[in-house]
């Protein structure tokens, strides 16, 4: 492993020894800033559901250990690299945990989360990058690094820290929607529009002037997703799993003889053999655009010649780029996207560092859209 410099001073973190042992609280030492990175004070974490079983190698996701854990999080600049030109101490930031390699961006991790799996991208994880944001500071690379319009957010718009650290959860069918390129007036269906990436791609598509079709099983569920977007810009589909039903379903929905714009699959691994994507494709108009964003480990059934003689575009995507992030934050701080309560996440728990436990197993049981588990350190 590289040596950083390293201060005398020392910061309190949560450390993974081992894969079949709990996280420790440990007073360590605290990172001290060096070219190209920031350190930042760690205000919010927005832990996903899914934490505890990464941690405890239930979900085997590469980690290099030791290391800290961590997710997205809202922090505070502490300190900058001697080549930071924007960032100063004391501003409000968003750190985003997609780290790219700067000599080859197409090798990333997941900082704290994800080691990448393949040899360039371990490197990564295992030097620099390795403790991640279940701390009281963080490194970062500046290019991670979004300020926040402190005053705005936390003034007229009334948002808490807590708030905005539902930011990554928008920002992942965010990324998959501008890849195909949604637009103001088009018709996206969203499905499963039920989880937890549903119900934040719902409030998204609505925000980028997309008329929803949300579909999924849990009816009690869409009535919520109603209940929330008060808009004839959102129809939800109790979808039934047989194809031609859930196709003929969606259809009637978009409204128009030809079919949707966009069909958006966010898929859990759950849905093994389900025909819920082939019902989203068939649901298109020509020409429209299907993106893949589930977890589903199986293998996609396509209508092959639907496919090509409707000239479909299937397109995979993974989390987001710099510009989304960006833009997202325009949408947050113009008052285009809400947050929190204004978007229906009406519940948020919060644990401290001493906590994680009961907070991983609290996040464990989040289901769907409307609450939330954050982490303070
Ligand atoms: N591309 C990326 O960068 C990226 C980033 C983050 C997450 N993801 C992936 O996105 C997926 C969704 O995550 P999430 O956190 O939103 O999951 P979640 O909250 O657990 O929601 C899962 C959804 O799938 C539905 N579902 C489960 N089994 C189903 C079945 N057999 N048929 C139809 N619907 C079914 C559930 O509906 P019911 O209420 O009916 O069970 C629920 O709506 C995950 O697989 C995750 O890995 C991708």
């Amino acid at each position: 492993m590289p040596t950083l410099p390293v201060r005398m001073s020392t910061h309190k973190a949560l450390v993974l020894h081992a894969r079949d042992q709990p996280l420790i609280l440990e007073t360590v030492p605290q990172p001290i800033s060096s070219t190209g990175d920031a350190i930042v004070r760690i205000l919010a974490a927005d832990i996903v559901p899914y934490m505890g079983d990464v941690i405890s190698n239930k979900r085997p996701y590469p980690l290099s250990v030791p290391m800290t854990p961590g997710n997205t999080a809202i922090g505070r600049i502490h300190e900058v690299g001697p080549d930071a030109v924007d960032l100063t101490p004391g501003q409000l930031v968003f750190c985003d945990i997609t780290i790219r390699a700067r000599d080859n961006p197409a090798v990333s991790i997941l900082y704290g989360v994800h080691g990448g799996g393949y040899p360039a991208a371990q490197k990564l994880m295992d030097g620099v990058w390795r403790n991640a944001t279940y701390a009281e500071y963080a490194r970062f690379p500046l290019e991670n690094l979004y300020r926040l319009d402190e005053a705005l957010l936390l003034g007229p718009l009334g948002y808490s820290i807590n708030d905005l650290c539902l930011l990554p959860v928008c920002l992942v069918p965010f990324g998959g929607l501008s890849e195909v390129g949604l637009k103001p007036g088009e018709v996206v269906i969203v499905a499963p529009a039920t989880g937890r990436y549903g119900g934040a791609a719902v409030n998204i598509a609505l925000a980028m002037g997309a008329t929803v079709i949300a579909g999924g099983r849990n009816q009690t569920m869409l009535e919520k997703l109603k209940s929330i977007h008060v808009t004839n810009r959102l129809r939800t589909v109790r979808i039934t799993g047989d194809t031609a039903a859930d196709t003929e379903l969606f259809r009637t929905a978009t409204g128009k003889p030809d079919g949707a714009d966009v069909y958006l699959d966010l898929s859990p691994p759950a849905v093994q053999g389900s025909s819920l994507l082939a019902s989203g494709i068939r649901s298109l108009r020509a020409f429209g655009r299907c993106v893949v964003m589930g977890g589903n480990s199986g293998n996609l059934d396509f209508p092959y010649l639907e496919i090509m003689f409707k000239s479909i575009r299937i397109q995979g995507r993974f989390m987001y780029d710099r510009q989304h992030v960006q833009q997202m934050i325009q949408m947050v701080e113009s008052g285009l996207l809400p947050l929190g309560s204004k978007s229906g996440v009406s519940q948020t728990k919060v644990f401290g560092l001493e906590e994680i436990q009961q907070a991983l197993e609290s996040a464990a049981k989040l289901s769907g859209w409307g609450e939330h588990v954050v982490l303070k350190p």
